[in-house]
């Protein structure tokens, strides 16, 4: 039994930290991550892009499998692929313990939910800045994760989308009206000053790429710093 389980959480900080490894400098990238290991990260934000659903490629299920090695963390798995049902094994066969899928892509995306499961992850359900928040619906009582993009998915650095708090308000509404614990995490932008924006509007878990992996004083301080914004 895998012991890195999403309701293994604990929230002693109010909200939880996911840095995003794609701002991290890929020469030294077990060095990055043991970094945000030590420096307090809850989870492990991993983004997986094929080119044709975004514009850019990351990294695939290889490079996961190596740094799952040398991390005891939860691999938050974010797939941004055109067909996500082709790759959910590979990944998850690699260290995934969490993986989310975007609702814009193709495939029957409850037997792509219930094939996450299947495979021992806990499952996410993720949507576009311009997809509304209503297109989740079908699927919200399937999923432990709901995640709002808060920049347009494909890379990283970009500035955070403020027009997205009513769809994070939203979308805390509709969760906590099916009396289940659903985390609702947010991925963009995330930094001092934005962190506090979506915690108000009621998210519990961060993830942050830039903010933390360019921080010039350091990992530790960068999460700290983030998670006290909450
Ligand atoms: C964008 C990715 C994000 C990105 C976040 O497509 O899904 O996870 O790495 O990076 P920052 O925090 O720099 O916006
Ligand atoms: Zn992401």
């Amino acid at each position: 039994m895998k012991n890195r389980s999403l309701n293994e959480m604990k929230f002693e900080h109010g909200c939880l930290v996911a840095p995003s490894i794609l701002a991290a400098d890929f020469s030294r990238l077990g060095e990055a991550i043991s970094g945000v290991e030590t420096g307090g990260a809850d989870l492990l934000h991993v983004d997986i892009m094929d080119g044709h659903f975004v514009p850019n490629l990351s990294m695939g299920p290889g490079v996961v499998s190596c740094i799952r090695k040398g991390s005891d963390l939860p691999f938050d798995v974010h797939l941004m692929l055109s067909e996500p049902g082709r790759y959910i094994e590979p990944f998850a066969k690699a260290g995934a313990d969490h993986i989310t899928v975007h609702v814009e892509s193709r495939g029957d995306l409850a037997d792509v939910i219930r094939r996450i499961h299947d495979l021992g992850c806990s499952a996410g359900i993720t949507l576009r800045p311009g997809t509304p928040a209503t297109s989740l619906r079908p699927y919200l009582e399937m999923v432990e994760m709901v995640l709002v993009m808060t920049v347009e998915p494909g890379f990283g650095g970009q500035s955070f989308m403020e027009g997205q708090l009513p769809k994070i308000a939203s979308l805390r509404k509709m969760i906590d009206a099916t009396g289940k614990k659903i985390y609702l995490e947010v991925d963009g932008g995330v930094a001092v000053g934005t962190a506090r924006q979506v915690k108000a509007a009621g998210a519990d878990v961060l993830v942050a790429g830039s903010s933390v992996f360019g921080a010039k004083n350091g990992f530790a301080a960068a999460i700290k710093a983030v998670r006290e914004d909450a």
